[in-house]
């Protein structure tokens, strides 16, 4: 996906110091001159991660919370010349116990693992068109394929952004843009720490090298590890009393 430009790539990062999103950028088979704006709240770690990866990085400002400002948002970094991959990797994993106490919580949980994704993608999306090429990437997760009582505002918020995410691909066929879904299950990182890991669980590098490879390809969806198809399946179909008494 990187030849044939005659011109530096470029990239957008949003959730500039994810660690799977920093992954995948590291996975990327791309040239050295590659451009990655690293998109965030916080410039000192934004800047920090940029200097780990092997291309030339740049910090912008960025929140999944201010809804109203991501038209624009997306329009200055498409102002400044084509973006050939977007990777969309914004999320938070509040706890359950936590939202239970705090719905405002729970509406922040959902802003920033849905609704930001939305605004900012439709954005992307119209720019796309308009440049008449390029690749989203968006990290949805196990968690979208059904609710846990663990964890279910979290896992409605992925299945929104799931659904979200394929019908975007349908709209976006024959256009020349791509959308690559990728379904991992449990990671283990940041976001998980302190938690028990779960089976089929990986690392962010693991994550990011199976999307790197991905790209290369033409897939639209990716399970990660390719397995956990299979284990989502086997949730899809399991009686609900007996999902329900399942202690995770
Ligand atoms: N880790 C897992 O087990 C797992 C499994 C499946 C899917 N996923 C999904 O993969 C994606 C990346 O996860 P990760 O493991 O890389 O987690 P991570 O390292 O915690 O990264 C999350 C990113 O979201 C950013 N973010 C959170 N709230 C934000 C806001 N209001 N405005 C701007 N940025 C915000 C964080 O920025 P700050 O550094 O400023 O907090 C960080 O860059 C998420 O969508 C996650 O749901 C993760």
């Amino acid at each position: 996906m990187w030849e044939n430009l005659g011109r530096p790539a470029r990239v957008l990062l949003l959730g500039g110091t994810s660690e799977i999103g920093l992954a995948i950028v590291a996975a990327l088979r791309a040239p050295a001159s590659t451009r990655v704006v690293l998109a965030g709240r916080d410039e000192a770690r934004l800047n920090a991660a940029g200097k780990e990866l092997p291309f030339d990085t740049t910090a912008v400002g960025f929140d999944a919370l201010a809804l109203d400002l991501h038209k624009e948002f997306v329009d200055e970094i498409f102002a400044e010349g084509p973006v050939d991959l977007v990777i969309a990797a914004t999320g938070i994993l509040t706890p359950q116990d936590q939202v239970d106490a705090d719905p405002q919580l729970a509406a922040a949980m959902i802003e920033t693992n849905f609704t930001s994704h939305v605004t900012t993608l439709l954005q992307v999306t119209a720019r796309m068109r308009a440049q008449g090429h390029g690749t989203i990437v968006v990290l949805s997760s196990i968690a979208a394929i059904r609710p846990r009582k663990a964890n279910y505002v979290y896992g409605s918020a992925k299945a929104g952004l799931d659904a979200f995410a394929r019908g975007l691909t349908d709209a976006l066929a024959g256009t020349g843009i791509r959308v690559l879904l990728v379904r991992p299950g449990f990671v283990i990182g940041r976001m998980t720490s302190g938690m028990e890991s779960a089976p089929m669980s990986s690392t962010p590098e693991q994550v990011g090298q199976a999307v790197a490879r991905a790209l290369n390809g033409r897939a639209t969806e990716l399970w990660v590890p390719r397995p956990l198809a299979v284990l989502a399946t086997a949730i899809r179909l399991m009686p609900r009393p007996l999902w329900r008494a399942t202690r995770r």
